[in-house]
C-alpha cells in the first residue's frame, strides 16, 4: 500500500477497517501456503545496538523483578519458555547466563533477523562477565547453548502438547496477538511444574492500527467485522484486562495482575509503584474511555471504565509447590 493511500484509508475508521479485512484475508492465504514470514516482531530492526541492548536488558530485568515482587520467585532457573521472542534471542542469552538450564523460544511467525545486527548484540552480551560460556564458538555466529527454537506454531498449539514441563513461561507484547490467549494461558498453566511461574507483560494498545484517531477506536468496531480484521494477521485480539483478571481468578494459581500504563498516557509505572497511578492520571484516562465507550460493542461497554483505561499490564501466576509426603 502506498503511503498516500495508507493516509487516505486511515482518515476514516470504516475505510481503515475495510483495508484491514482485505489485508487479513491475504495474510490468511499466505499462512495457508506456508509463508510464516512476519515483520510484527521486528523490534530490533529499528534500534541502534545500544538501544537493542537497553531493550533486552529491560525485558529481562522486568521478568526477574515481576517474578520476585509479585510471586516471590527469587531466580528464574530450570527450563524456561520465552513466548514470542521476536527478532533476537538476547533475553534467552541473559536467562541462560543467569543459570537457566534450557530456554525454549516459541513463536508463531518467522521474523526476518538481521544476522549482522544480531551477531553484534551477542558479541556485546558476551563481553559481559559470565556470558561468553553461553555461546558455542564465536558469539557473532549466534549458536546459543541450551536454546531450542520452536517456530511456525501458535503458542496455543505448542502448549497443548509441550515437549516437557516448564519452571517459567515468559512473554512481553505477545498475549494480545494470540487468537485465544485465555485458552493459551490454560495450556501454559497446565505445562508449569510445581512452583513454576508465568510472567506476561501485555500491551493493550491498538498497535498503530488507527493512528491519528482516538486510542480506543479499535474497541468500537462490531465484533464480526473486527474478527475479520485480525484472525490471520496477529493484530490485537481485544481481550481486555477484566478478561485476564477473571482468568486468573478461575485458574487456581496464585498470582497478581498489575496495571503498568494508562490509555493515552506515555508514562510507564516502575515495578516499585505497580498499580499506584496518581488519581488525576486515572481520572484523565477514564475520561478518555468515556469519549468512545457508548460506541463499543455491549461486551466491552459493560466493562468498568477503570479497566478499559488500562493500556498495559503484567500478569504473574504461580503453581503451588507439591507438598512433601
Ligand atoms: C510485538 S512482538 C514482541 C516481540 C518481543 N517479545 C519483544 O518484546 O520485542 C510479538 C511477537 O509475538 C509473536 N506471536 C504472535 N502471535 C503468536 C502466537 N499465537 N504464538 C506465539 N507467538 C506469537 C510474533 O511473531 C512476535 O514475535
Amino acid at each position: 500500500m502506498t503511503a498516500s493511500l495508507k493516509h487516505l484509508v486511515k482518515r476514516n475508521r470504516w475505510t481503515a477497517a475495510a483495508a484491514y479485512v482485505g489485508h487479513d484475508f491475504v495474510q490468511g492465504l499466505r499462512l495457508r501456503l506456508g509463508d510464516l514470514a512476519s515483520e510484527s516482531g521486528a523490534t530490533h530492526a529499528r534500534f541502534s545496538l545500544a538501544e537493542s541492548l537497553a531493550y533486552l536488558d529491560r525485558v529481562h530485568d522486568d521478568y526477574v523483578s515481576f517474578a520476585r515482587t509479585l510471586a516471590g520467585v527469587e531466580r528464574l532457573a530450570g527450563t524456561i519458555a520465552e513466548v514470542g521472542p521476536g527478532d533476537s534471542y538476547g533475553v534467552a542469552v541473559r536467562l541462560l547466563a543467569d543459570g537457566a538450564e534450557a530456554v525454549h523460544a516459541i513463536d508463531r511467525f518467522v521474523q526476518r533477523i538481521d544476522r549482522e545486527r544480531d551477531g553484534a548484540i551477542y558479541e556485546a552480551l558476551a563481553a559481559r562477565p559470565g556470558v561468553a560460556r553461553v555461546f558455542d564458538g564465536s558469539p557473532a555466529a549466534g549458536r546459543i547453548k541450551g536454546l531450542s527454537v520452536y517456530r511456525g506454531k501458535p503458542a496455543e498449539e505448542h502448549f497443548a502438547a509441550p515437549p516437557g514441563r516448564y519452571d517459567a513461561i515468559l512473554s512481553r507484547a505477545v498475549l494480545e496477538h494470540l487468537q485465544d490467549p485465555l485458552l493459551g494461558l490454560d495450556r501454559m498453566a497446565a505445562a508449569l511444574r510445581p512452583g513454576g511461574v508465568m510472567v506476561h507483560v501485555v500491551d493493550l494498545s491498538d498497535h498503530g492500527m488507527f493512528e491519528g484517531h482516538h486510542p480506543l477506536t479499535f474497541l468500537t468496531l462490531p465484533d464480526p467485522i473486527y474478527r475479520l480484521m485480525v484472525r490471520n494477521s496477529g493484530r490485537p485480539n481485544r481481550v481486555v484486562v477484566a478478561d485476564y483478571r477473571a482468568w486468573l481468578e478461575r485458574s487456581g494459581l496464585a498470582g497478581a495482575l498489575q496495571a503498568l500504563k494508562l490509555v493515552g498516557d506515555g508514562a510507564v509505572l516502575p515495578p516499585s509503584e505497580l498499580g499506584q497511578f496518581p488519581a488525576p492520571s486515572l481520572a484523565a484516562a477514564e475520561a478518555r474511555v468515556a469519549q468512545v465507550r457508548a460506541r463499543m460493542p455491549e461486551r466491552l461497554r459493560k466493562m468498568a471504565p477503570a479497566d478499559l483505561a488500562v493500556s498495559s499490564f503484567v500478569l504473574v501466576a504461580r503453581r503451588a509447590m507439591q507438598r512433601a509426603g
